[in-house]
């Protein structure tokens, strides 16, 4: 049975990563950060199969922590280390520059070297964005894009994706970079624009709340649905030799077609309801993004399935339910 080792278990990728390979008969290993609250939502459901629960297996530790995940390679012996931990949000980036610098930058090097200095060599996946774009220099963007990162998470994304290619190189590790443009699901977090205007949208609809406050509706993104994209960061694992690859859906939207998406699907007029906040406008913004992914459908033979029509409104059914349960509750006056 092969193992695997997902830093970031507990977020939006890592428990369909993990829900992925545990179909394929891994032993799944997370490494999970301890925290005064529960933060293993999105993945306690895989411990409702006995035959999963027995599979998975959580370890805490933390990516600014390199001697606890060197001890942490070293006791489990991966065949697959997935590096999906991230201070991921680009706007919060630019407040904590410097702790999302440890974490997504000198994080993934610690990892890196935990690695390098396994006996037995595992093979490496670095999550990395389309956010190391940036501003970017050609449409669409494909692995020969320079980058221009625009924000403190992009630098640090940027160095990564350095490192992982260095280690490559220099130790012969099979170390792969995946360039993910943006994807989402019902396991978004809920302060991402799409997640954000979903959960808004049905919770109006419902009358539960009033408004929502956005901030810049022009930017467009090449939006995906994070279930498909799990399955290009495996199988970019099992090629033969390790390389990089873009994972896009080719099309780009702005915020505001996802408005209309999502608002109009619930037969509401966005404008009646969204106000712009300047406090989610970013320093510097990145205007569009759109992937060029034919190298991996030439190679992995991987395409998205899910459209943006039906993101959306995936996105949107998922938030409806937990809506009327929360409308539910505040009748029951809980
Ligand atoms: P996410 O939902 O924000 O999950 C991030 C995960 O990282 C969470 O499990 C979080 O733990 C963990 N984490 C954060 N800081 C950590 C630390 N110091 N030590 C250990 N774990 C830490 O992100 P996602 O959307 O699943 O994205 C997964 C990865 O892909 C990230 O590296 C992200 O930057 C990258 N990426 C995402 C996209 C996208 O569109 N989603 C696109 C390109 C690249 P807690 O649950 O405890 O917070
Ligand atoms: N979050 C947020 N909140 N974004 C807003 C808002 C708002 O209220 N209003 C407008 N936006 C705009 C942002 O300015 C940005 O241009 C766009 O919506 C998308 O923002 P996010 O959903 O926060 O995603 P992101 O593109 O900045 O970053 C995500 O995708 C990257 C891949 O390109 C994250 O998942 C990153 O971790 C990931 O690397």
């Amino acid at each position: 049975m092969k193992i695997a080792l997902i830093t970031g278990i507990t977020g939006q990728d890592g428990s369909y990563l993990a829900e992925f390979l545990l179909k394929k008969d891994y032993e799944v290993w997370g490494i999970t950060r301890r925290s005064s609250s529960f933060n293993t939502g999105r993945i306690d459901y895989l411990y409702k199969d006995p035959h999963e629960k027995s599979r998975l297996k959580l370890v805490y530790g933390d990516m600014t922590d390199g001697v606890n995940l060197s001890s942490i390679l070293n006791d489990i012996k991966p065949d697959e280390v997935y590096n999906l931990a991230a201070q991921s949000h680009v706007r919060v980036s630019f407040d904590q520059p410097i702790y999302t610098a440890n974490v997504d930058g000198i994080g993934t090097l610690r990892l890196l070297e935990a690695v390098r200095k396994m006996q037995k060599p595992a093979k490496f996946y670095q999550a990395s964005s389309s956010e190391m774009y940036g501003k970017a220099v050609e449409m669409p963007q494909s692995e020969k894009t320079p980058f221009y990162p625009r924000s403190p998470y992009g630098c640090a994304k940027v160095y990564s994706f350095w490192q992982t290619v260095n280690y490559r190189e220099a130790y012969k590790i099979f170390a792969c970079n995946g360039i993910l443009f943006n994807h989402e699901s019902p396991r978004r977090g809920e302060t991402f624009v799409t997640r954000k205007i979903t959960r808004a949208a049905t919770r109006i609809k419902l009358g539960l709340q009033e408004k929502l406050y956005l901030g810049n509706l022009d930017a467009k993104r090449d939006w995906g649905f994070a279930g498909d994209y799990v399955e290009a960061m495996w199988l970019m694992m099992q090629q033969d030799k390790p390389d990089d690859y873009v994972i896009a859906t080719g099309q780009t939207h702005s915020v505001r077609e996802f408005l209309d998406e999502v608002f109009g699907y619930l037969e509401l007029d966005w404008e009646k309801y969204v106000e712009k906040d300047t406090r989610y406008y970013r320093p510097t913004e990145v205007d569009v993004l759109q992937g060029d992914a034919s190298k991996a459908e030439k190679y992995l033979k991987w395409r998205p399935k899910v459209t943006f029509k039906q993101l959306a409104r995936m996105m949107t059914d998922a938030d409806m339910k937990l809506a009327k349960q929360e409308k539910i509750l505040k009748e029951h006056g809980q």
